[in-house]
């Protein structure tokens, strides 16, 4: 009985407090929600019809999810509602973010539970191509279909007759019935070069075209979604130019001849002049020498404009808070990136302990980034705000890596010294040293990641603090 009587008491209390909280609620009740955001189970045809649907996780229904689009200085607000059958979270990939809103479940927030919601709210300071995806489990949920493209609006976007986002990818489908093929986690993926899909695509087609007139030009705004995929790209037809990459604006575009590289997570935005004739199919080719070239996405040619072939076009407007002063005085703080099939770790600091590297195979870890293998108590770095930071980060595995800060964009420093152009995402080839420099102007917990979704997974993941 004592228990029941104290029982009624903190209920009532409670209905007291909740009574006196009713007036201060009510605004509140009466404001609109948020636009949803579903995370959800699909079906969507990948392959051609002959391989039936696939049963994909989605944000709305569809693969890639919606694209959401904003004016540069305005304010996204999603109510992320979960009917998976799984936890999820949404990260804003490159977007200079409240830390709070940054989607990593263990860092930032707790995952959003089946049948849970979770709102994201948050200003939008860069204009330029952005992504979301989930950062929960993301190698199977980013693998399984939960992506799409966020894309910032310049107050006066540069004068193109088209505006197109490709968010590239590939599947891993199983080729009786369409299916992805299980075993997102398979040891072998995680420990090599990640789950790499067979069919690859775009916008969530296979087949994915387009149409444009001889003479038009194009904003091309390529995104790679894909889990360890490196897109190696090639134009047919099309002439132009680079003008951002991971959604800041180069200081002057640049002429694409040969090939684009793109990295897992990383970002082109190219501005192109359709030189091919009308009647005739151009596009973006995938591929190498060595395998030869595919038409990834095609741009059929359907007539003919009137206009002539311009000027290289203006460089996009550029976005607020763009140098990293100070950089040669920062000290410089030593990231090898380490383990991996081939070259195995003799040990790492896993969950706060020193481990050999056979314990740590029996946990699914084979990677480390400075001697810590996956999410640790103790940051990389403790910089103070403001505080300009360098890192080198040096691939000593055998595998390439594609190094994601996130929260802030970074310059890559090159060998003379000089600052490349602002980045969030950093491809390392074997042996390659990148050594990366930003100003540490966000506080709050950030994670530094491998966006190889399978390695991130298997120890390539840390993080640093900024107060
Ligand atoms: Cu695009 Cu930590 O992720
Ligand atoms: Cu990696």
């Amino acid at each position: 009985m004592p228990t029941a009587s104290t029982d009624l008491r903190l209920s009532r209390r409670a209905v007291c407090a909740g009574l006196a909280a009713l007036p201060a609620l009510r605004p509140a009740l009466a404001a609109t929600p948020p636009p949803l955001l579903t995370a959800r189970e699909a079906r969507v045809q990948l392959a051609p019809p002959a391989y039936g649907a696939t049963p994909v996780w989605s944000y709305d229904g569809t693969l890639p999810g919606p694209m959401l689009r904003a004016r540069q200085g305005s304010r996204l607000e999603r109510r992320l509602v979960n009917d998976l059958p799984v936890p999820t979270s949404v990260h804003w990939h490159g977007i200079r973010i409240d830390n709070a809103m940054d989607g990593v479940a263990g860092l930032t927030q707790d995952p959003v539970a089946p049948g849970g919601q979770f709102d994201y709210a948050f200003d939008l300071p860069d204009a330029g191509t952005y992504w979301y995806h989930a950062h929960t489990n993301s190698m199977e949920q980013v693998a399984r279909g939960l992506a799409g493209a966020l894309i910032v609006d310049e107050p006066t976007p540069p004068d193109v007759d088209a505006d197109h986002m490709l968010l590239l990818d590939d599947w891993l489908l199983n080729p009786d019935n369409g299916h992805f093929v299980d075993g997102f986690d398979h040891p072998m993926t995680r420990s090599h070069a990640g789950r790499m899909g067979n069919l690859m695509g775009v916008n969530g087609r296979h087949d994915f075209a387009l149409q444009a007139r001889q003479n038009d030009r194009l904003r091309l705004r390529l995104i790679n979604g894909a889990n360890a995929r490196i897109f190696v790209l090639t134009l047919e037809g099309l002439t132009g130019w680079r003008v951002a990459l991971d959604g800041m604006p180069l200081e002057t575009p640049e002429m694409v001849d040969g090939q684009l590289i793109l990295a897992p997570a990383q970002r082109i935005d190219l501005i192109v002049d359709v030189t091919a004739e009308a009647g005739t199919t151009a596009g973006l080719l995938s591929g190498t020498e060595a395998d030869g070239w595919r038409l990834l996405a095609e741009v059929a040619v359907t007539g003919r404009a009137a206009r002539t072939p311009r000027e290289a076009p203006v460089p996009l407007p550029p976005n607020p808070r763009m140098v990293v002063p100070g950089a040669a005085d920062a000290p410089l703080l030593e990231m090898p990136l380490q383990g991996g099939a081939m070259r195995g770790m003799t040990s790492g600091r896993y969950q706060g302990q020193e481990m050999g590297f056979r314990a740590l195979m029996q946990r699914g870890q084979y990677w480390a980034l400075a001697g810590q293998v996956g999410l640790g108590p103790e940051p990389f770095a403790r910089l103070s705000r403001g505080e300009t930071a360098r890192i080198a980060m040096t691939n000593d595995t055998i595998f390439p890596h594609a190094m994601h800060l996130h929260g802030m964009h970074f310059r890559q420093t090159g060998p003379d010294g000089r600052h490349g152009p602002l980045r969030d995402t950093a491809l390392l080839m074997p042996d390659d040293r990148v050594e990366i420099a930003f100003v540490a102007d966000n506080p709050g917990k950030w994670l530094l990641h491998c966006h190889m979704l399978g390695h991130a997974a298997s120890g390539m993941t840390h993080w640093i603090e900024v107060a």
